[in-house]
Formats: structure tokens, C-alpha cells, sequence
């Protein structure tokens, strides 16, 4: 792949000399959804696939962009002085947010490059390619420009390029895993206190697989910040009388015994996914450490009917590929992983029994819903680095 992207470079530049090359994952979430802006912990890893780019610095403030995914674009060309969000900059203006954001918090980028960006994660499928941009972004500049900045503070400027550059409310989940990936191992992360332990993940007889529904969805108008809001708003009136600062500081005992405080049925069923799916994340990673992958795969599947019925994220699609999957005997655990309305599942499955799961789901998924999806193992891998 570095020699591919390279290619990519040299083609579109025309120029080889100087350039650097670097690798960003994307990432899949095991548990914990949709907890990380309710203040819960959350359980994802990096995987193999990701976002390939090269970099070279110019002499003047021009800024090229060109991706191999989005060819139809062509390359895209601004001042370094001038970043602001232009809808025909498309793909772009996520690097371009990065560095934005970075100015602001003092970082003096005033020279231009060219740079090359070429993704092997499905577009749209949940896997954050949005975020393995950015971080590929944040950590090109960091090393090209020797800012020395700290990963953890890296993943926060990401997060606050998606939020306030591109306008989706995210939290902090996506990026910080990219960021902070390593082989073989999960994070758990409490994304209130931004406190981490690696998990290691030695599946002997399963595997992790990740199928697509190719449903595509964007997270920008999904009703992804609606259930932010409704969370929002049903810690406000639990905080009437409960000394909270989030949804994650409250056990499943705590809540039923005040969720009388919610005034709407609706944001009841919300903020109690919020609550138990956090509780489950804990137990689950207490599960995997234990070598109980048995429990860990329950604790999924529980995800998903949260997910679908309280927190209701799912759709067709994604509930066809979870009833497929539970109905498949190599199947351990299945779930919707990421934003959710579409995009992939995640599932541990029987190595034995892998090959037929892929056929059979697939076969079966293909008759319901009228279109294929795509089914990936996951390999679990480091986060963004120079390659
Ligand atoms: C998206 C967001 C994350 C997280 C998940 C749901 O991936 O970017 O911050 O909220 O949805 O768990």
C-alpha cells in the first residue's frame, strides 16, 4: 500500500522526492453505543483497514489535495491562510478543519503542501473514515511540522474539527480509538474522565467480523444529534433532584428508581439505554478478561435489542444481518456497531464455522433486503503512525 499511495503521488504531482507516508486505521466499537456523549465508557478497537496518505511540504502557502477515492474531484487547491468550509471542497474539509482547528489553538501552520489520500474503508459503512482522515491529517502535521503535540490532545482537536468545522455534534469515541489503537488490544475508555485501560483481545477459536449492510447513511443527517438532544434533555430532569453531571455516573438501580423524573416515555427508553448500555460495556470487558467470550457475546446481543427497541438506531437492515446472525450456530455475538440507521454489525463467530456464516447470512440477507452485503474479518491494529 505505501507504495501505492506513493504511485498516487507521483502521478498526481509528478514529483517522488521528500515524501512522507502515513497510515490511519478505521475502527469498529465491540460495546458500548452510543454512550460516549452520555458520559459511559466504550469499548472499540483500530482495525487493519484505514486511510493510506503522502505528504510533502511546498515552499509557498498552496495547499493541493487530491484522494484516490474521489477521483471525480480532481485535486483540490486553496491558500493555507484561507481555510474555511466550502461545500465544493467535498472530502477535503476534513484535513482542512484539522487545520484550522490547530491554528487556533496556536499551532503555526503557514506552509503549504501537497498531499495524497487513498482509503480502503467502505464509505458511509460506520467505520469512521471520516475520523481515520482526520486523524491521518492531525498526525501528518504534527510530524511534518515537529509540534511535538500529544496524542490524546491530537484526538481532541479531531473531534472538536468534526464538531465545530464540520457540524456533527460526534463524541469522542471515533478518533480517540484511531488515535490510540494497538494490535490486538480494545479500549476501554470512560469518555468522561478520558480515563483508558488496553484490553487484549486473544480470541483462540473466533474471529471478529464485520458485515456491511450497504445501507449508506450520513451521520450529518441521521438522527444522530435528536438522540443527543432527547439524552440531554433527560439528564436535566433527572438532575432536578440528582446530583449527576452525566447519564454514565447512574447504575441500573439508581436510574429505575428515578426515572420517574423523566417527563416523556420516549426519552425514558433513551436515557435507559444510555444508562444500561454503559453497565453492560463494564461487564463486558469484565467478561473478556476473564475468558468468558460466552458472556462477552450475550452482553452483545443485548446491545442490539437495547439499541433497537429503546434507543432505536437500527433499521431493517441492520436487525436482518443481527436475526441472521443469531440464527447462525457459529455465532458467539452479534451487533450494530457505530452511529447505527445503517452501516455495519459486528460479530464474533466460531473460526470453524466462519465460511458457512458468510454464506448463509449473506444468501439469506440478500433474499430480504435485495441487495448484498459485505462481510470483512477484522484484524485489530495499531492506530495512525508514519509507515
Ligand atoms: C458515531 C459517533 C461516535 C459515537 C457513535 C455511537 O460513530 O461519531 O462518537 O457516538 O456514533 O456510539
Amino acid at each position: 500500500m505505501k507504495k501505492n499511495i506513493l504511485e498516487i503521488f507521483s502521478k498526481t504531482f509528478n514529483y517522488e522526492e521528500g515524501v512522507r507516508t502515513f497510515f490511519s486505521p478505521g475502527r469498529v466499537n465491540l460495546i458500548g453505543e452510543h454512550t460516549d456523549y452520555n458520559g459511559g465508557n466504550v469499548f472499540p478497537c483500530a482495525i487493519s483497514f484505514g486511510t493510506y496518505g503522502a505528504i510533502s511540504l511546498r515552499d509557498d502557502k498552496v495547499v493541493r489535495m487530491y484522494s484516490g477515492n474521489f477521483v471525480d474531484k480532481g485535486v483540490i487547491s486553496f491558500n493555507i491562510d484561507n481555510l474555511r468550509n466550502e461545500k465544493e471542497h467535498d472530502w477535503a474539509n476534513y484535513p482542512k478543519g484539522v487545520i484550522e482547528i490547530l491554528r487556533q489553538n496556536g499551532y503555526n501552520v503557514q506552509q503549504g503542501f501537497d498531499m495524497v489520500v487513498f482509503g480502503n474503508i467502505p464509505n458511509g459503512a460506520g467505520l469512521s473514515s471520516s475520523a481515520s482522515l482526520e486523524l491521518l491529517m492531525a498526525v501528518m502535521i504534527n510530524e511534518i511540522f515537529k509540534f511535538n503535540i500529544d496524542r490524546v490532545e491530537l484526538v481532541k482537536f479531531c473531534q472538536m474539527s468534526e464538531n465545530d468545522f464540520i457540524g456533527v455534534n460526534c463524541g469522542i469515541m471515533d478518533q480517540f480509538s484511531i488515535g490510540m489503537g494497538q494490535k490486538n488490544r480494545a479500549i476501554l475508555l470512560d469518555c468522561n474522565t478520558l480515563i483508558y485501560k488496553y484490553s487484549t483481545v486473544d480470541l483462540k477459536d473466533e474471529v471478529i467480523v464485520i458485515a456491511n449492510t450497504n445501507k449508506r447513511r450520513g451521520l450529518a443527517d441521521s438522527k444522530y444529534n435528536e438522540r443527543r438532544r432527547e439524552c440531554e434533555k433527560a439528564l436535566r430532569e433527572l438532575q432536578g433532584e440528582l446530583k449527576i453531571n452525566s447519564l454514565g455516573e447512574l447504575t441500573e438501580e439508581e436510574f429505575e428508581k428515578n426515572k420517574h423524573l423523566i417527563k416523556d416515555e420516549i426519552r425514558i427508553k433513551r436515557a435507559k439505554h444510555a444508562v444500561y448500555e454503559n453497565q453492560r460495556t463494564l461487564k463486558a470487558v469484565n467478561a473478556l478478561e476473564e475468558n468468558d467470550i460466552v458472556t462477552f457475546g450475550k452482553l452483545m446481543n443485548e446491545s442490539h435489542s437495547s439499541l433497537r427497541d429503546d434507543y432505536e438506531v437500527t433499521g431493517k437492515e441492520l436487525d436482518t444481518l443481527v436475526e441472521l446472525a443469531l440464527n447462525h450456530e457459529g455465532t458467539i455475538g452479534s451487533r450494530m456497531t457505530g452511529a447505527g440507521f445503517g452501516g455495519c454489525t459486528v460479530s464474533i463467530i466460531k473460526k470453524d464455522k466462519v465460511e458457512d456464516f458468510i454464506n448463509v447470512v449473506g444468501q439469506k440477507y440478500k433474499e430480504i433486503i435485495g441487495y448484498d452485503a459485505d462481510f470483512y474479518v477484522a484484524n485489530i491494529g495499531e492506530g495512525t503512525r508514519e509507515i
